[in-house]
């Protein structure tokens, strides 16, 4: 039983030092130290061993399976990723990250990514984001926002009407303008009962059929703001532009009022900010943006008393933000989506 021994064990550690995957190894182990395998197969003998002769053999042969068993799993190690009893397959490690292949990997768009940070700047002044339709109708582009009908904006030339205005009562048209929204969330808050106070911003695309060029172009975005309360005045809205414009564009940013004149604001003023657009420029004062004290005739138009509650609004465009920001010359570049262009911003 000892020659057997000796020569099980000498034969299957040559073999399993030339085992080079896991579905010999597999075999291997089948046919050595498996249930029906070789050490099993001389278990057996064991009774016709001499009675002074049994611890010896005995402890042979636990060392023999030891020595075998061992340099099993020293094997099974050795294999990549370890090969699993019973199975045959290659072993794969299902939580290894992939591999990322930087040129099919995707990034916010720099619009998107500007009016996030606004979005973001404008909700730690505790605005809250409303969305309006792109497709909008007359009523709420132009007529509840104090426009009259005779008004010059609303020429179709200057915008996209979907409907024939000479024909329909209510024709719909792309929005002009985000000020949609301040009508739209008014007219929910006063329907619904929960507002005002009111405080939103609105961020979207607008839509006017400017022939492009460097600085125009027919679609654009804009964010807008309103809030409603009580006793709000034109301080309240000075004050949040000018915290805007210091957490947007740092300390050194400032911001002027210059009066102007829309029909759903009463005192109606454009507004400058005094910002370095690039890092280390400096700072000019740049036109931003209409604003003003959102008129009374707005505010009963969507259903809210003007003796009870008194608001601002503002709204200006997003592109001139991203394009003085990240210094991109050409309003063309953001909508082209030249890949070289959206890698580089
Ligand atoms: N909607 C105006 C525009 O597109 C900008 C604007 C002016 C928005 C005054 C306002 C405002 O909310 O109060 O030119």
């Amino acid at each position: 039983m000892l020659n057997a021994l000796n020569e099980i064990e000498s034969a299957g550690l040559t073999e399993l030092a030339s085992i080079e995957d896991a579905p010999s190894l597999e075999s291997w182990r089948v046919s050595y130290i498996g249930t029906k395998g070789k050490i099993r197969g001389v278990m057996p003998m064991m009774k016709d061993v001499s009675k002074e002769d049994k611890a010896a053999v005995g402890k042979r042969l636990n060392e023999v399976k030891t020595a075998l068993e061992s340099g099993f799993k020293e094997k099974q190690s050795s294999l990549k990723g370890g090969a699993q009893a019973g199975s045959t397959g290659p072993s794969i490690d299902l939580t290894e990250p992939g591999i990322i292949d930087s040129h099919t990997l995707g990034r916010e768009h720099i619009i998107t990514r500007v009016r996030g940070e606004l979005v973001e700047i404008f909700a730690r002044l505790g605005f809250e984001v409303a969305q309006g339709p792109e497709l909008e109708d007359e009523d709420h582009n132009f007529t509840k926002l104090n426009i009259p009908a005779a008004h010059p904006a609303r020429d179709p030339i200057d915008n996209f009407y979907v409907d024939d205005p000479s024909k329909v009562d209510t024709p719909r048209m792309l929005r002009s303008q985000t000020s949609t929204v301040q009508i739209r969330t008014m007219e929910d808050a006063a329907a619904k009962g929960w507002g005002p106070p009111i405080k939103i911003v609105s961020p979207g695309r607008v839509y006017r059929p400017d022939t492009v060029d460097a600085t125009h172009s027919f679609m654009f975005h804009q964010i807008e703001g309103l809030y409603i309360d009580r006793d709000v005045s034109m301080s309240d809205l000075m004050s949040t532009l000018l915290q805007f414009a210091r957490a947007y564009f740092g300390e050194d940013a400032d911001v002027r009022l210059r009066p102007s004149f829309f029909p759903f604001t009463e005192p109606s003023a454009e507004f400058d900010m005094m910002i370095a657009l690039k890092p280390g420029s400096e700072p000019s004062w740049i036109e931003l943006g209409g604003c003003g004290m959102v008129d009374p005739n707005v505010l009963t138009a969507c259903g809210i008393d003007p003796e009870e509650w008194t608001g601002f609004a503002f709204g200006f465009g997003i592109e001139r933000i991203a394009m003085g920001k990240y210094g991109i010359p050409d309003i063309r570049m953001l909508f082209e989506n030249d890949v070289r262009f959206l890698q580089r911003v």
